[in-house]
């Protein structure tokens, strides 16, 4: 999606489609990220809680993410601030072009 879709300091949701190929047939399914712009570029966050995969929020006011399903609170760079995930929120690999941003594949190990 466009760029400029992301205005001011609030991370927005996009979704976005993800093709596959599957030999001949390229397979569409859709998805989502939280989109925000860091001093080094653009993020892309997985829109799923690192605890149990529950989907999470923007709070515009505490300027944080939310998670309702067990009280996570996340930083707007992922971190973890409280709660029982693990880890930060997962990040994509981003890239923009011609005012478009494109979520890349992951490399696999
Ligand atoms: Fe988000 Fe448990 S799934 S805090």
């Amino acid at each position: 999606g466009p760029s400029d879709a992301v205005k001011g300091d609030d991370p927005v949701k996009l979704d976005f489609v993800k093709r596959k190929m599957d030999g001949w047939e390229v397979i569409e399914s859709p998805g989502s990220v939280w989109v925000t712009k860091e001093k080094d570029g653009w993020v892309a966050f997985d829109p799923h809680c690192t605890h149990l995969g529950c989907p999470y929020r923007w709070d515009p006011t505490k300027k944080e993410f939310l998670c309702p399903c067990h009280g996570a609170v996340f930083a707007k760079n992922g971190s973890v601030v409280s709660g029982p995930p693990p880890k930060p929120l997962h990040r994509y690999p981003v890239k923009e072009e011609a005012g478009n941003l494109y979520i890349l594949p992951e490399e696999t190990a």
